[in-house]
């Protein structure tokens, strides 16, 4: 049966609790070394008054680097990641972007799902392909995807674009 959307309670994540992101991302394998950045903005998340996960985005003009998303594994597969990338996309909307990319590895069907598509590397923008995030994990795995969406449509609709 196709889950309900999680109800979630995000909340902007303050300069003294980076450490549990950064714990968060080093056990889920995801690079924690620039989350100290201050220009760096991060949520944390709780579903049920319980710590969910984390997620962050960083802002280049019209386009987001959707970054550091983890659910913390015991509260998987309960429709909160899914709940944290909408929130994201909500949060990179609001200041402005009109498309995300992303960086996917083996959960590349996780965010296709989403409506993410492949764009290769060569159809990121200069300055996300460029950001220490990006190449910090193209550079961790071969199979490292980057994927994107439109988040902005031209008549205030989101949707998805094509492959590249
Ligand atoms: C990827 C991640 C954020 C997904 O979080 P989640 O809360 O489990 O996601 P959801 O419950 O919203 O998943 C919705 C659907 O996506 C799919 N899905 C979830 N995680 C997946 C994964 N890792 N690979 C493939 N599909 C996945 C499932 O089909 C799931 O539905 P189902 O449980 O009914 O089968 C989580 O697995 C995670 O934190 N992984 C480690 C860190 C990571 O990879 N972060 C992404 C960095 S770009």
């Amino acid at each position: 049966m196709e889950p309900q959307g999680a109800r979630i309670f995000a909340q902007p994540l303050a300069d003294w609790e980076r450490d549990g992101l950064k714990a968060s991302l080093a056990r889920a394998g995801l690079p924690a070394d620039d989350v100290d950045d201050p220009d760096l903005l991060f949520w944390r998340f709780e579903s049920d008054d319980v710590p969910a996960g984390f997620a962050g985005i960083e802002i280049f003009g019209q386009d987001a680097l959707l970054r550091s998303l983890v659910t913390l594994p015991p509260v998987r597969r309960r429709g909160i990641g899914t709940a944290m990338v909408a929130k994201m996309e909500t949060e990179a909307r609001a200041r402005g972007a009109r498309a995300i990319y992303l960086v996917a590895d083996d959960n590349a069907p996780f965010f296709a799902r989403l409506g993410y598509a492949p764009c290769g590397r060569d159809g990121v923008p200069p300055a996300i392909a460029a950001s220490a995030q990006f190449v910090r994990l193209c550079s961790a795995s071969a199979s490292a995807t980057a994927m994107t969406k439109q988040v902005c449509a031209p008549h205030g609709r989101a949707g998805r674009i094509g492959s590249g």
